[in-house]
């Protein structure tokens, strides 16, 4: 794949043009907490953002929560000297407590206190797109959105959105400020935002890049029982319903749809899962996370591949 065979999409109206598939950096910020995702190899993690630059993707998204700033520090190392960098997104609002045990703050003292941390670490000037990571503590969104207006404002970031809001609390921030961008969790296996958000979303023209296409790997295909007992103890994932019974073997049996899709395009079954949320026109980007450089070209080709009616009939045929 050459760099410029990937395509694009205008993300909302940011005026910025990103690939379809993005490089998502959470497991890069490896184990040793609640959200982690078990022992990373922090070279591993960089020969695979590097790979991502290499095949054309052009945007990382991150967060200050993924490993207390390990996974901004490991990018920041990543773009070092790299011209013209990607656009980096980031987040805040989950600040480190005692422990390396999450918070949860929206108030403007902490956001200003994340938001320096997070430039630091990324060694960026201006963040391009900054988040809201969870609307939560509900009543400090309309002070954490405000902030967020008021950095953007300020030139400290260029773009502001949010993420995991619903339609209510969007309406909510959309009162204060327009919110430019919406990150919401969407896969086969989660398509809640179907219903409400996404057409509300499309309707403002607000940007949406959706996060866990591949249901965090176990839409991939790499996937099985025997993987999943083996996980280890500091991989979040040992905790996640999907892979537990009775969602597993439904889950599983979705993979092997998706396998079947795969064979008739000469791709992999969590390529086929991301040009699946890519079908939905309101959607601008997936969010794909990597940790290794060999599992990004499989994936990154889902940017252009084209799921036509027999495939998607495969994908959501029924017992
Ligand atoms: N805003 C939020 O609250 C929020 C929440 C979740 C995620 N996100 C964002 O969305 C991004 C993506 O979500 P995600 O990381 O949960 O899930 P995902 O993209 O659905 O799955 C990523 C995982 O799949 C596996 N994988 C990737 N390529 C593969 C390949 N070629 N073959 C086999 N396995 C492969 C890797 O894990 P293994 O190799 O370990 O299986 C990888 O970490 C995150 O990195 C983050 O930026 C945001």
């Amino acid at each position: 794949m050459t760099p410029t065979a990937l395509t694009t999409s205008e993300l909302g109206a940011t005026g910025l043009k990103i690939t379809r598939v993005g490089f998502g950096a959470w497991a890069i910020g490896g184990g040793g907490y609640e959200g982690g995702w078990g022992p990373q190899d922090d070279e591993d993690s960089i020969a695979a953002i590097r790979h991502a630059l290499a095949l054309g993707v052009n945007w990382i998204d991150t967060a200050a929560h993924y490993g207390f700033g390990h996974s901004e520090r490991v990018i920041g190392r990543a773009l070092a000297g790299v011209e013209p960098r990607p656009y980096v997104f980031t987040k805040g609002g989950l600040p480190e407590g005692p422990g390396r045990t999450k918070t949860r703050s929206l108030r403007r003292d902490s956001l200003l206190r994340e938001v320096e941390g997070s430039r630091e670490r990324l060694g960026v000037e201006t963040i391009d797109l900054y988040q809201i990571h969870w609307p939560v503590p509900e009543e400090e969104i309309e002070e954490g959105w405000s902030t967020l207006a008021e950095l953007k404002e300020r030139g400290v970031v260029r773009h502001i959105g949010v993420s995991n809001f619903n339609a209510r609390q969007l309406r909510r921030a959309q009162a204060i400020a327009p919110v430019e961008t919406l990150q919401p969790p969407y896969s086969l296996i989660d398509r809640r935002i179907e219903v409400e958000l996404l057409p509300v979303a499309e309707r403002e023209g607000i940007g949406i890049i959706v996060y866990s296409p591949m249901a965090s790997g176990l839409l991939s295909g790499a996937m099985t029982r025997e993987r999943i007992a083996a996980l280890p103890a500091d991989d979040w994932r040992r905790r996640a319903e999907e892979l537990r019974e009775p969602q597993l073997t439904r889950n599983l049996e979705l993979v092997e749809r998706l396998r079947q899709v795969a064979a008739r395009h000469d791709t992999t079954p969590g390529a086929v899962a991301v040009a699946w949320t890519l079908r939905n026109p309101a959607v601008n980007g997936a969010i794909a996370g990597f940790r290794r450089p060999e599992q990004v070209d499989p994936i990154v080709a889902a940017a252009n591949l084209t799921l036509d009616k027999h495939d998607i009939a495969t994908i959501l045929r029924r017992k």
